[in-house]
């Protein structure tokens, strides 16, 4: 793993997230609250980008079928929950899912030195 700057804090801000990379892994970070957070841009469900999906609240939600994480810890709070942003009734829900299983997308511990943020990548 290397220190590797991802953005200056000016670049962040509250109700956004920021698509920047690490190390050839592509990462989202947001400030949510006075905290600097970054998780990876890539959905444990089927492994697609969360870059484009609604953020809000320290959430972003997965463009492709509503899975929803923390911003912070990377924490699962929705699994599934539709398609093309339209609800899914629940045998549906598990149809999409395809046999996985709730899962947290990887999160990072974002670290600042003056105007820079780093993560560990
Ligand atoms: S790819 Fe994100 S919920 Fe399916």
């Amino acid at each position: 793993m290397t220190k590797t700057k991802i953005a200056a804090t000016s670049d962040v801000s509250a109700d956004k997230v920021l698509k920047s990379s690490a190390n050839g892994q592509s990462v989202l970070v947001a400030k949510v609250g006075d905290q600097y957070c970054a998780i990876a841009n890539k959905c444990p469900h089927l492994g697609l980008p969360l870059a484009k999906g609604k953020y809000e609240n320290g959430v972003i939600t997965c463009p492709f079928h509503g899975s929803k994480f923390e911003l912070c810890s990377g924490k699962n709070v929705e699994w599934v929950e539709s398609f093309a942003g339209i609800p899914l009734p629940g045998a549906a829900k598990k149809l999409m899912a395809m046999g996985k299983t709730p899962t947290d997308v990887a999160s990072f511990t974002v670290t600042q030195e003056g105007e820079d943020l780093f993560i560990e990548a």
